[in-house]
This record gives C-alpha cells, structure tokens and sequence, in this order.
C-alpha cells in the first residue's frame, strides 16, 4: 500500500515510523516532512494550508491512503476533498472536524451525546461575558470558539484578565473550572466503530512543577500507573461511543482520531476538549508502544472496517521530552545549529521543527525535538530520555526537568 503522511512534526515523524514499520505499507510519502523523517520516507515540499495541493499530490502519487496529521487542512476540509477524488483518508470531514474547530459545536453534540463536561454558556457580548464569569467564580476558564493554535484558552483568577481574553474573542464559550488531573485518551474511529487507546498524560505548561504559559506540550508519558484501571473501559462507553454515535446520526459521521482531553475530577471524568487528530507530543510515546501494525489499522479506519479489531499494546512505558528553542512559546528563536544527536538504545529522538542547511542541522520550531526513552518502567524510561536529551547541544534551548516525575516516584512507592 502506498501511502501520504501530510504533516511536519514530531507527531508526523512518530506516525511516519509506525507506518513505514508496517509490512503492508509498501511506499511511505510525506508532506512537507522534516530531516528526521526523510531518512525513511520521500519527502514532498507542500503548504498544509493549500488543500488541493495536498489532493493533487495524492493523485500524482496515486496513494491509497491519506493520513492527515495536523487539524488546519482538516477543519479547511481536505478530507471531503480526498474522498470525492476516491482516496481513502483517515482523518475526518469538515463537518467533522469541527468538534475541534469549535468549542460551541463540541459542547453542542456533548450535550446531544449525553457526555459529561464543564458547564458552560457561549458567549458574544460584553454583557453575557460578565455574567458568565461571576456565574461560575474563579478560576475562571475562558475559551475562544474557533482554532487558535494552543493560545485560545485562559484559565485565571484575575477576573479582569478573563474578561480582557473573552473581549479579544468574537465569540467565546466560558465555563466551569474542572479540577483534577489530565489525561488524553485517543480513539481510533471508522465512523461506525472506534477503538479506544491507551491513555497518556501531556505536560502543557513550558517551565518545571507546572508553571509558565501554555504551550503545545512540553512532555508526556504512557501508560499512567495512578490511573482507574477502568480507565479505557469507562472514557470508551461514558465519551468516545456516545459522540461516534451522535456525528454519525447527525449526518456528519467522524471518520479519524478522536483526541478527548480528559479531567479526572471527584465527580467523574469530564470533557475538557477534543481534537479532531493524534495529540503532540502523545503520539511520541502511544505509537512506539502499539504493537498492531498501523497502516492496516488506519486503512481499515478510512475504510469504514474496523468492526473486530482489537489493539496490542507492549507491557512497557514509553517518557517523551520536548527541547524547545530559547522564546519558545511566545518568540521561538529559529536557525540555531543542533549538534550531532546521540544514538542511545532503547531511545528515539523524533524531529519536530528542524531543517538541514548544507551539513548541518538547524531549529526551525518552537518545539525542536521530542525525545523518547523506553523502559520496563517509568524510572527506566525516564532515565533513558533525560539522558538522550542532556547530550543534544542547541544553544538557548531548553526542557522541562520533570516529566513523568511525580508518577515515577509514585510508581516506586507502590
Ligand atoms: P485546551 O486548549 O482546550 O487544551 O486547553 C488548554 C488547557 O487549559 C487544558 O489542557 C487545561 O489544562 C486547561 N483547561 C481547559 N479547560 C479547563 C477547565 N474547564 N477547567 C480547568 N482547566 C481547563
Ligand atoms: N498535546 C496537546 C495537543 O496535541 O493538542
């Protein structure tokens, strides 16, 4: 099977080595790609915000399968486009995707769906804002409607600071402050069926014990040991069916990876979003460990066949690390030179915004490179990814020291 990866990033490159590792994917094209991922499949030069350039290569290429990995060709509908010239694509329709492009949308077909999330009221005026916010108290949770690229959320106790974002906003949806801890739990769906994955836990803040803005993603770890261990069992009947039930009774079936962002609070597991695609850096430690070939699984996905299929996991724990360029997230520093990157067992260095100028590696990216170590535990994984990155040079860069830490202590108390 040949097959288009459209996408850049480590997400892309993690994705990109579980397809090419499958026997059935015969021919693995990427686009735009990066350095990393041109050491094992054919880069194309190509702008993810030009959707018939992405189906026109598709057709030159005359693949059988499209994945798409990041959400901006999906919300602009390049989906609809690729199944109308007769490829099979794993990613959903606009339509689709707007369980991501929208906050509203998204609490919309929850509450259709039935599933649990925060309260919430949608707001446009100054007015239905300031109700909201006194509604609900502090923290106070703000969230513009539309995508915004990981800067679309404010969560504050200064009132007037929530009040200033939701002002920014045309329009913003305010809710209920979730307490709990996070957890991303992905489903694999055809439209008909979905298949939930193993859960794993992002790390959003940049700095150390959760402080500094919001970014991408700085870390994350699979599996969680602290978790319920009904975890996958309880997030695939309370979340993942219902929501594939109600798009495909709506008409706009959701063919794809549903990303749900979970809190785990004291009164259940609630919504905190969902993406319409593989989470960054999630993707970096949940494809190393899935042992079910993953072209014939998103295959069977974009081809409405996944009835039956079961997922195999390694009993292992996979611990990614981000090194970020200096300014990263506000003003990432890009052309800075990486130094030679060391091979360590049991360790895969994914390249997230690099490029190659004659010989040598540059950052082009605030996230620069995601690091994952693999290990019998979280201690030995960790171990392994900390020291990968302490030997990877780039001026100014920098990466948060405590991934997976607290879970790692935990872990060997028990
Ligand atoms: P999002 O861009 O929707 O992933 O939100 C970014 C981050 O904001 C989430 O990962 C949470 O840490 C936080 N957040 C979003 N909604 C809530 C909420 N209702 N309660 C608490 N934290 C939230
Ligand atoms: N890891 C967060 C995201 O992919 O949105």
């Amino acid at each position: 099977m040949k097959i288009l990866l459209v996408g850049s990033g480590g997400r892309e490159h993690a994705l990109g080595l579980g397809l090419h590792a499958d026997p059935e994917c015969t021919e693995l094209h990427v686009a735009p790609g990066n350095p990393g991922i041109a050491e094992f499949a054919q880069c194309h030069p190509l702008d993810i915000k030009d959707n018939s350039a992405i189906v026109d290569l598709a057709l030159q290429l005359d693949v059988e399968l499209v994945v798409v990995g990041p959400e901006v060709p999906l919300v602009n509908g390049v989906a609809d486009l690729l199944r109308a010239a007769g490829i099979a694509v794993f990613g959903p329709s606009k339509a689709a995707a707007q369980l991501e492009g929208s906050k509203n949308f998204a609490k919309e077909v929850m509450a259709d769906a039935g599933v649990p999330t925060a309260h919430s009221f949608t707001c446009t005026t100054q007015e239905e804002m300031e109700k909201a916010l006194d509604a609900f108290g502090a923290p106070y949770v703000v969230k513009d409607d539309g995508l915004a690229a990981g800067k679309g959320v404010v969560v504050t106790r200064d009132r007037q600071e929530a009040l200033d974002h939701a002002l920014a906003c045309k329009r913003v949806v305010i809710e209920e402050f979730l307490d709990g801890p996070e957890v991303s739990l992905f489903g694999i769906s055809d439209g008909k069926t979905i298949i939930a994955m193993q859960p794993a836990q992002d790390f959003k803040r940049a700095y150390d014990n959760d402080s500094g803005p919001n970014t991408g993603g700085m870390g994350a770890y699979s599996p969680l040991p602290w978790a319920p261990s009904d975890i996958i069992e309880d997030t695939y009947t309370k979340i993942l069916a219902p929501m594939i039930i109600e798009m495909a009774a709506r008409g706009t079936p959701f063919v794809g990876l549903l990303y749900a962002g979970l809190a785990l609070t004291n009164h259940g597991t609630r919504v905190i979003e969902f993406n319409a695609r593989f989470g960054d850096p999630e993707t970096q430690v949940l494809i190393p460990l899935l042992k079910t070939p993953l072209a014939g699984l998103l295959y069977k996905a974009a081809t409405r066949n996944l009835e039956g299929t079961k997922l195999e996991w390694s009993n292992e724990t996979a611990v990614t690390v981000v090194l970020a360029a200096e300014g990263y997230p506000s003003a990432p520093k890009s052309g800075g030179v990486i130094g030679e990157l060391p091979s360590i067992e049991r360790v895969s260095i994914f390249h997230a915004g690099t490029s190659r100028n004659e010989n040598a590696l540059v950052a082009t990216g605030g996230r620069v490179l995601t690091v994952t170590g693999i290990g019998s535990d979280l201690t030995e994984a960790r171990d392994r990814a900390y020291r990968a990155i302490s030997h990877i040079s780039l001026d100014g860069s920098f990466y948060r020291s405590d991934i997976a830490l607290n879970a790692s202590v935990a872990e060997k108390g028990n």
